[in-house]
């Protein structure tokens, strides 16, 4: 068993080998996503639709998050474990953030957390740090702003929003977040910003120079038939293999199949006798 995966071993990974990130929301996702010899867990907010069937990911509250981080924590990962921010437990004020981000720590169990947004967020992030907790970065398509972006939309396409992000990423930087996500970009200017930043930046739909890559576990296994985003690669397709399994399942419950006798538990001969003299005696 390796060690423990800390938020130094995340950042000494800048430049390479690549980091290897997945989310997860429960016990036996953790153990899975850990036995596949992931570097970090990220408990994300996008559990409020993958997982709890909202459209979005607003709905996730900080209560949410606790529940589902604890989870995962139960499973004593050796990757690092990313609890994600929800909406609005970062936005109202400094002392809120600091008390929501504890939280995280203290009774989900998190290593770090992680947030979306950028120079806007600084305070906050500054705050955070300055509690002695980590701090993951996440810019470009910030789910959380769903409807300031008007939908889920690359971006940074055109070169002033680019430079933006750039800008963003680098008073991230400068704050002290030791590494951030970068979802939805296009990948020169991912290129750029992994370029400039010293701190590791772990991709989504950003293209292939980023030092990490991320997926949503639900997308890259096939556990839904909703529409794939195109950064998506599937590697496998549980849900069909799942459904084939339960109706097979079912078909041997229909047919008596099953149980089986080696699927039941017996009395020995002497307790069946007497079982069953006592029944005779009552009738
Ligand atoms: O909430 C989440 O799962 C995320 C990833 C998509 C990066 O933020």
């Amino acid at each position: 068993m390796q060690d423990k995966v800390t938020v130094p071993d995340i950042v000494a990974r800048k430049g390479g080998p690549k980091i290897k990130m997945v989310t997860a929301y429960d016990m036996p996702m953790a153990r899975i996503a850990d036995r596949a010899g992931a570097d970090i867990i990220l408990v994300g907010d996008t559990l409020a639709h993958v997982v709890l069937g909202y459209e979005d990911t607003l709905p996730a509250t900080i209560d949410v998050m606790i529940h589902h981080i604890s989870a995962v924590a139960r499973a004593k990962p050796r990757a690092l474990i990313v609890g994600d921010m929800p909406w609005l437990s970062y936005h109202l004020s400094v002392e809120e953030t600091v008390r929501n981000a504890g939280r995280l720590i203290r009774e989900g169990g998190a290593d770090c957390v992680k947030l979306e947004g950028g120079r806007k967020r600084l305070p906050m992030v500054e705050a955070i740090l300055s509690a002695e907790i980590p701090v993951m970065g996440h810019l470009g398509l910030t789910p959380q702003s769903i409807h300031t972006m008007g939908g889920y939309r690359v971006q940074g396409r055109q070169a002033e929003a680019a430079r933006n992000l750039l800008e963003d990423a680098e008073a991230l930087a400068a704050a002290g977040v030791f590494s951030i996500v970068l979802e939805g970009v296009p990948d020169i200017l991912a290129e750029e910003i992994t370029r400039r930043i010293p701190v590791p930046t772990i991709g989504i739909g950003a293209g292939k120079y980023c030092d990490g890559q991320v997926l949503v576990f639900h997308d890259v296994l096939g556990m839904h038939n909703d529409r794939l985003a195109k950064f998506v690669r599937q590697y496998a397709h549980l849900a069909d293999t799942a459904v084939e399994a339960l109706q097979h399942f079912f078909e041997d419950v229909q047919s008596g199949g099953f149980p089986s006798d080696a699927e039941s538990y017996h009395m020995n001969e002497e307790a069946a006798r007497i079982f069953r003299s006592l029944l005779e005696k009552e009738e």
